[in-house]
């Protein structure tokens, strides 16, 4: 039976003479397990479908999330005062921007898929790489996921609890449900998963134009005195001010999701540096507009006492509709979460196809085409961080470990630019933006360790150090315990999937 488990399991060279022989086996699910893709011989190759409205949709449909529903208030709280708090979100649209510039050379010299892991392996190697690959499937993307499904949790119970707390326990549920239902979409089918992202997404606009119209309104009507001294309380420290940067960052991230999607871009070289100078100041503009809508209905200290700032702003200003707020934050937020997931398999799935995770995540269901175990795998963590974890611990968690990623690949920028120097670059951004990048990211990383330690980044940093110890013996030297073929066996039986076929060229 193992033998016989391990052929058609197929690791790389041998499943093809597994499939040419496979008359010869007679054995019963043979046929059924093979991989997708297996009858036809066509190498599986992603077809250049987006193009420039597209790119800046993906763009912005990332960016807009759960964060500005939710993080306005934790900013001020953070910061002190309206004013810096408003200094922030702007700063931190520009530092998203300067970012994504920099992606974008980094994106159109190295065009293959899979953002940072390309261009790590590409500067530094196969052990940057991989840490890497293992941090984004262990920690960020879940904690993304989490965090999203957290603030859908949130909004969706307030909706029931008009303005009084929600229990905390019943947030957590409500999340893990969300979780729930979004893996059972993302491994029932593609199809599926992207149509919902299609409809929430426009769904997700629409609330951002009702807010901004709603306090253009008021602010036409003369409310401007929530905005009158903006200064006032600020109480800007070394490490506030980088956790309240952590803050607004999270509701920035996704500026770098085009990167992920290169090989599917239309004339890349144009439309990545195209789309993100016009996605990134787009949403920037409609968060400085959002955030000035809130203040135009309620003080800051009634947005700091709101547990969901859109809600308050909606029973405040929107009447008899006011339950079109909750319902499109729930709307937007679920979206987001959707497409984090969606992501999340994607990228699971490519680096444990090159041998950097358990090839198990990699497989992809016999019928549906979906990348479950990767999916499920991400679910799971996810699930347990939401249980653990707050909203706001959760993101000082993710930007900790988010940005000392985002750092290393403006270094891998500038080391390109020494040790590839002839490369073509057919968008090549000043050299200043990447050195200004990298020194804000490192500020970001030291200084909330050094004004206020906190357990998080110690479980982030062990992490990174805990995937040296299994890169040495199970990546370097390609060891796998012999159990791995038996759990592997059980699992691709239980869960019906099998490796592609793209695996084995
Ligand atoms: N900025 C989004 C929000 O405010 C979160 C995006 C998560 N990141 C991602 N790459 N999917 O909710």
């Amino acid at each position: 039976g193992k033998h016989e488990g391990a052929e058609w399991r197929g690791r790389r060279g041998r499943a093809g003479s597994g499939a040419s022989s496979g008359s010869g086996s007679g054995s019963g699910g043979r046929e059924r397990l093979e991989g997708p893709g297996a009858a036809e011989n066509d190498p599986l190759h992603l077809k250049r479908r987006v193009g420039l409205f597209s790119g800046v949709a993906l763009i912005v449909g990332t960016m807009i999330g759960s964060g500005i529903f939710v993080s306005p208030s934790g900013l001020i709280v953070r910061t002190g005062s309206v004013g810096a708090s408003l200094v922030i979100w702007v700063s931190c649209g520009v530092l998203s921007l300067l970012g994504a510039l920099a992606y974008a050379e980094l994106g159109t010299m190295n065009t293959s898929s899979g953002a940072e892991y390309a261009y790590f392996m590409d500067a530094f190697g196969s052990l940057p790489a991989f840490l890497f690959s293992w941090v984004s499937t262990l920690v960020l993307k879940p904690s993304q996921l989490a965090i999203i499904c957290l603030s859908f949790a949130q909004y969706a119970v307030e909706a029931f609890s008009s303005e009084c707390e929600p229990p905390t326990l019943v947030v957590k549920v409500v999340a893990v449900l969300a979780i729930a239902v979004i893996l059972l979409i993302n491994c029932y089918s593609v199809t599926l998963a992207t149509s919902v992202q299609n409809v929430f997404t426009t769904a997700k606009l629409g609330a951002v134009l009702i807010i901004i119209c709603g306090g253009a309104y008021k602010l036409a009507e003369g409310n401007t005195q929530h905005l009158r001294d903006p200064f006032v309380g600020t109480k800007a420290t070394f490490g506030n001010i980088a956790t309240g940067f952590y803050t607004g960052l999270w509701a920035y991230d996704g500026w770098n999701n085009l990167n992920y999607v290169t090989e599917e871009i239309k004339n890349p070289s144009v439309n990545l540096p195209r789309s993100i100078g016009i996605g990134i100041p787009l949403v920037t503009f409609c968060y400085l507009l959002i955030n000035i809508s809130y203040l135009a209905v309620m003080s800051a200290a009634e947005m700091v006492e709101s547990e969901a700032v859109a809600v308050t702003f909606g029973n405040r200003i929107l009447g008899v509709m006011a339950w079109l707020m909750p319902l499109s934050v729930t709307v937007s937020t679920f979206g987001s979460a959707n497409g984090t997931l969606f992501a999340a398999g994607r990228l699971c799935f490519a680096a444990s196809r090159e041998g950097h995770l358990l090839d198990i995540l990699s497989y992809v269901h016999v019928r549906r085409y979906t990348p479950a175990p990767g999916l499920i795998f991400h679910s799971l963590i996810a699930v347990a961080m939401v249980m653990s974890g707050t909203i706001d611990s959760l993101i000082d968690f993710f930007s900790f470990t988010a940005w000392i990623f985002y750092g290393g690949s403006m270094l891998a920028l500038l080391v390109m630019r020494k040790t590839k120097p002839h490369t073509p670059r057919p968008y090549k951004v000043p050299i200043i933006i990447p050195l200004i990048v990298l020194v804000i990211s490192i500020y970001l990383i030291v200084a909330p360790i050094i004004d206020e330690p906190k357990i998080e980044y110690l479980y982030a940093a062990t992490f990174i150090v805990a995937g040296l110890l299994f890169y040495v013996p199970f990546v370097h030297y390609g060891y796998v315990p012999a159990v791995m073929d038996t759990i592997t066996v059980f699992l691709q039986l239980l869960l019906e999937v099998a490796p592609t076929q793209s695996m084995f060229d």
